[in-house]
C-alpha cells in the first residue's frame, strides 16, 4: 500500500520504518530541514534500538523515502493512507494542537478523493470532536469531497518501539468520520501482518483508550512506590511481595517496579494534564492527583536518602549513575535525574554523573547548570561520598563493587531503580538503600552504621519466582513473575 507519514519524531519514524518492513511503500514527510538532512545521510535524530538498521535497509531498497512537505505533494496525492504523527506537547507540560492544525491545513487538500487520513498523534480529548469538522472544511475550501478520518493511537514504548510496533498487543482504530467504513477496512488491511486484534471504536473512545492505558500504567508505578514505602516501614521486601502478587493474573507483574518514579514524554505529562484539564471542567481526579504527587515524592525521597547517607551534603561529592529517563534511549524528557541533580546541587553537593549515552549526558549538563559529566563509571565514583543509581542501564549491574570500594570516599549507595543486588553491594563494603527493600549496612565493620536508629534488615535471597514447583505455575504467570524487577 502507498502511505505517507507526516512528522518524523519517535512515533512517525517508527511507524514509517515498521510499515516499510511489512512491504508498504512509505514516504516520511518532515518539516525540519535539520532532521530531514540527517535522515537523508542515513543518520537518526535520536537513538532507538534497531531503528537505524530498518531505516538504512528500507532507505536502500527505496521503500522508505524522506521528503519535505513541499517536495511531498505528489507522493501525498498518490497515497492511499496518510498518517499524521506530529507532536502535541507544548514543551511546558501542556497540550498544543497548532502543529496538528497546520499539518491538516497543508496536507488534507492534497489528498486523493479515495484516500484515508489517520491521526497517530496523541490528542487532547476536546480536540478529537472538532477533527471531523476541520478536515471537511479543508476539503470543502478546495472544492473536494469528504475523506475517511480515523484515529490510530500508538502504544509503543521507547527503547522497545520496533518490537511493540511489529508485534502489538492490540491495534486501536477510532472512527472520526467514516460513514462507509472504507477507511477502517483499508487500515485493517494495512496492519494485516501485525497479526494482532484490531479494536474499532468511536474516535473519542479510541483517544481515551490510549489515555486510559497510560494513566493506568502510571497508577501501577505509583502504587508500587506506595507499597514500597509500606514495605520499608514494616520491614517487608517489595521484590518478594510483588513477585508473589504477580502470580495473580488479575494483577500481573509489569509496571510494579518502585524507585525514582516515571519520567519520559508520555506518562508524567498525560497524568498531570489530565488532572489539570479535568479540574478546568469541574471534575476532581483525586486518584490521578495522588499518582502525580507520589511520582514527584519519589524524586524528593531519593534526594533525602542521598543526603542522609553522607555526613554533610554541602561539599559532598555525589556520583549519579544514569541520566536518561530509562535505559536504551537517549531521551531526557522529564527524566527524574534532572530534578534530582538540580536538588542535590541546590543543597551544596558536587554532582558528577555518568550515562552510557554521551550526547544525552552533555545535554543534561546544559539543562542542569553545575552538573558535571564523567566519561566512565569509575571517573564518576572516584572519591564520591555517595553513589545514586537513577537509570538501570545493564552495565551498572556489572560493576565490580569490591574494587569500586577502594576508590570512593564514602561507601553509600542509593539504588533508585532497585537494580543492584543489595547483598553483593553490602558484601563489597557499601551500605545499600533501595525502595521497599530495607536498608543493608555495609558488612565491613565500622564503615557505616544504620542511620537514625533505623533497624538494619537482613536481605533475603531472591526466592520469589522459584518458591513453587515449576509444574504448579501456569506458563503465563511464570513469565510475569520472571519479569518482576526487570526493565520493561
Ligand atoms: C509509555 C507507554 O508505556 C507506552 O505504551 C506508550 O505508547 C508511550 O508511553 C506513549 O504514550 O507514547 P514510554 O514513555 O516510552 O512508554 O516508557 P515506559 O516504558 O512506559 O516507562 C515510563 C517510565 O516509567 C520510565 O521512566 C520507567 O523507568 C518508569 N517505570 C516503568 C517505573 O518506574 N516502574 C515500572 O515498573 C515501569
Amino acid at each position: 500500500m502507498r502511505v505517507s507519514v507526516i512528522g518524523l519524531g519517535y512515533v512517525g519514524l517508527v511507524t514509517s520504518a515498521g510499515l516499510a518492513e511489512w512491504g508498504h511503500d512509505v514516504v516520511g514527510v518532515e518539516a525540519s530541514e535539520a532532521r530531514l538532512s540527517l535522515l537523508r545521510e542515513g543518520r537518526l535524530p535520536f537513538y532507538e534500538p534497531g531503528l537505524d538498521e530498518l531505516v538504512g535497509r528500507h532507505g536502500g531498497t527505496g521503500r522508505l523515502r524522506f521528503a519535505s512537505p513541499a517536495e511531498a505533494e505528489e507522493e501525498i496525492n498518490a497515497s492511499e493512507i496518510v498518517f499524521i504523527a506530529v507532536g502535541t506537547h507544548d514543551g511546558n507540560g501542556g497540550w498544543q494542537t497548532d502543529t496538528a492544525c497546520a499539518a491538516l491545513e497543508s496536507i488534507v487538500p492534497h489528498m486523493a478523493d479515495d484516500a484515508t487520513l489517520v491521526i497517530r498523534s496523541t490528542l487532547p480529548p476536546e480536540f478529537v470532536d472538532t477533527l471531523a469538522g476541520i478536515v471537511r472544511e479543508h476539503r470543502r475550501d478546495h472544492g473536494k469531497g469528504a475523506i475517511p478520518v480515523l484515529l490510530n493511537p500508538e502504544f509503543t514504548r521507547e527503547a522497545r518501539a520496533i518490537q511493540d510496533f511489529m508485534h502489538p498487543d492490540r491495534i486501536v482504530l477510532g472512527v472520526i468520520d467514516d460513514p462507509e467504513q472504507i477507511g477502517v477496512e483499508r487500515t485493517q488491511r494495512l496492519y494485516e501482518q501485525a497479526e494482532a486484534p484490531i479494536v474499532v471504536l468511536r474516535g473519542l473512545d479510541a483517544a481515551f483508550s490510549k489515555l486510559g492505558a497510560n494513566l493506568f500504567l502510571a497508577t501501577k508505578i505509583s502504587f508500587a512506590n506506595e507499597l514500597a514505602a509500606l514495605c520499608d516501614a514494616y520491614g517487608a521486601q517489595v521484590d518478594q511481595v510483588v513477585s508473589a502478587m504477580a502470580y495473580d493474573t488479575r494483577i500481573g507483574g509489569a509496571f510494579l517496579r518502585p524507585g525514582v518514579g516515571f519520567g519520559g514524554s508520555c506518562l508524567p505529562h498525560q497524568v498531570s494534564m489530565t488532572v489539570k484539564a479535568a479540574m478546568e471542567i469541574g471534575i476532581p481526579t483525586p486518584l490521578l492527583a495522588a499518582v502525580d504527587h507520589i511520582n514527584h515524592r519519589q524524586r524528593d525521597q531519593f534526594v533525602e536518602r542521598i543526603t542522609e547517607s553522607v555526613t554533610d551534603i554541602e561539599g559532598a561529592k555525589v556520583a549519579l549513575l544514569g541520566l536518561t529517563f530509562k535505559p536504551h534511549t537517549d531521551d531526557l524528557r522529564d527524566a527524574p535525574s534532572l530534578t534530582i541533580a538540580d536538588a542535590l546541587l541546590k543543597r551544596g553537593a558536587r554532582v558528577v554523573a555518568y550515562d552510557p549515552m554521551a550526547d544525552a549526558a552533555e545535554r543534561a549538563a546544559e539543562l542542569v547548570p553545575g552538573l558535571e559529566i564523567a566519561a566512565s563509571v569509575s571517573d564518576a565514583i572516584a572519591d564520591a561520598d555517595a553513589i545514586g543509581l537513577i537509570t538501570e542501564w545493564p552495565e551498572f549491574s556489572e560493576i565490580d563493587w569490591t574494587s569500586a570500594r577502594g576508590s570512593v570516599r564514602g561507601a553509600a549507595i542509593v539504588d533508585g531503580r532497585n537494580a543492584l543486588s543489595p547483598d553483593r553491594v553490602a558484601e563489597a563494603g557499601f551500605s545499600y538503600r533501595g525502595f521497599g527493600r530495607g536498608y543493608a549496612p555495609a558488612s565491613e565493620a565500622g564503615v557505616l552504621q544504620p542511620e537514625n536508629g533505623r533497624t538494619p534488615i537482613a536481605i533475603q535471597p531472591d526466592v520469589g519466582a522459584v518458591s513453587l514447583p515449576a509444574t504448579a505455575i501456569p506458563a503465563q504467570s511464570m513469565r510475569l513473575a520472571e519479569r518482576v524487577g526487570r526493565s520493561d
